[in-house]
């Protein structure tokens, strides 16, 4: 069984923090929690996680922190000790945190030296069910990291936090679950370790679209999409933010109910696979955009 309940948030450092809080605080849906000069917390109105994208303000462009739950205070002081047991590097000790809502929870540096948190009892923020026609973020869906080594960090996610296996997209990219949710986390061959993409669950299709459609009314260019993938199902709309990491929207996203009998699958590239509606859209630079530049923070911890 996974060790971790949830993905519950993604860290990121850019150097056009006021351009990228105003982004996804704005047109993109988010809600300010906290903001000071130089970091910020934004949570999805649809979801009691009390934020759901963290953006700090730095010199270099990386992946501060991906944060997972766990189930509570032992659940994470054990995994700790497994952890370091195993010989994994860990960043912080399980401790209160810091950070809005609180919690206890740990930090570590997973194989490719990106800093991982788990936490339990975090204060869950105010949320309201989202209702028809919005276009704005229900929780967090997935997120996507770019990895040399996919197999090894794959068998790292399994073996360390109990990930499971949903499906594979030829050998290049595995979809990863902890709960009945398809993906929360997927690795995908790219040149460097970096932030491939992060994506945003929508109520259903009607607000996916609407979602979509006001950032292409204000300019903003749909990089992929809108389409339908093979692996996991769910729809997609890419954009890039500003300071060019790729952000999605999605919705429908299969769920794994029989444990027992799932078996994954190896989806190929064939467009019927990919873009199973045949509507996507697909930037030139995609691939580029998708391998995002590579991350200055890997073995390092970030001050907050
Ligand atoms: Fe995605």
């Amino acid at each position: 069984m996974a060790k971790v309940t949830h993905l519950r948030y993604v860290g990121i450092s850019v150097p056009a923090f006021e351009q990228e809080v105003g982004f996804y605080s704005g047109i993109w849906g988010l809600q300010l929690v906290e903001k000071d000069k130089d970091i910020a917390f934004l949570a999805a109105e649809g979801s009691p996680e009390h934020y759901i994208l963290r953006v700090r303000a730095g010199p270099d462009k990386r992946l501060d922190v991906v944060g997972f739950g766990a189930a509570d205070r032992t659940a994470v002081d054990w995994l700790a000790e497994e952890l370091a047991e195993a010989g994994v590097k860990l960043v912080a000790e399980p401790a209160r945190l810091q950070t809005p809502g609180g919690g206890y929870g740990f930090r570590f540096f997973d194989c490719d030296g990106r800093v991982v948190e788990v936490s339990s009892d975090v204060e869950p923020g105010p949320y309201r069910e989202i209702q028809p026609e919005e276009g704005i973020p229900v929780k967090l869906s997935h997120v996507v990291l770019n990895s040399p080594d996919v197999e090894r960090t794959k068998a790292f996610y399994e073996q360390m936090l109990g990930f499971r296996l949903s499906d594979w997209l030829l050998d290049i990219m595995c979809f990863l679950r902890c709960n009945p949710e398809h993906h929360c986390l997927a690795i995908i061959r790219g040149p460097y370790p970096s932030l491939n993409h992060v994506s945003f669950e929508m109520r259903g299709l009607d607000e996916f679209m609407r979602g979509a459609g006001r950032l292409m009314r204000r300019g903003y260019r749909l990089i992929w999409g809108p389409g339908r993938h093979g692996a996991g199902n769910n729809t997609f709309a890419y954009f890039l933010d500003p300071n060019a990491n790729v952000c999605e929207y999605t919705t429908e996203l299969e769920r794994i109910y029989d444990e027992e009998n799932y078996q994954p699958r190896i989806w190929s590239m064939i467009p019927e696979e990919v873009d199973r509606w045949g509507t996507a859209n697909t930037d030139p630079m995609l691939y580029n955009y998708m391998s995002n530049s590579p991350d200055r923070g890997l073995w390092t911890p970030p001050p907050v």
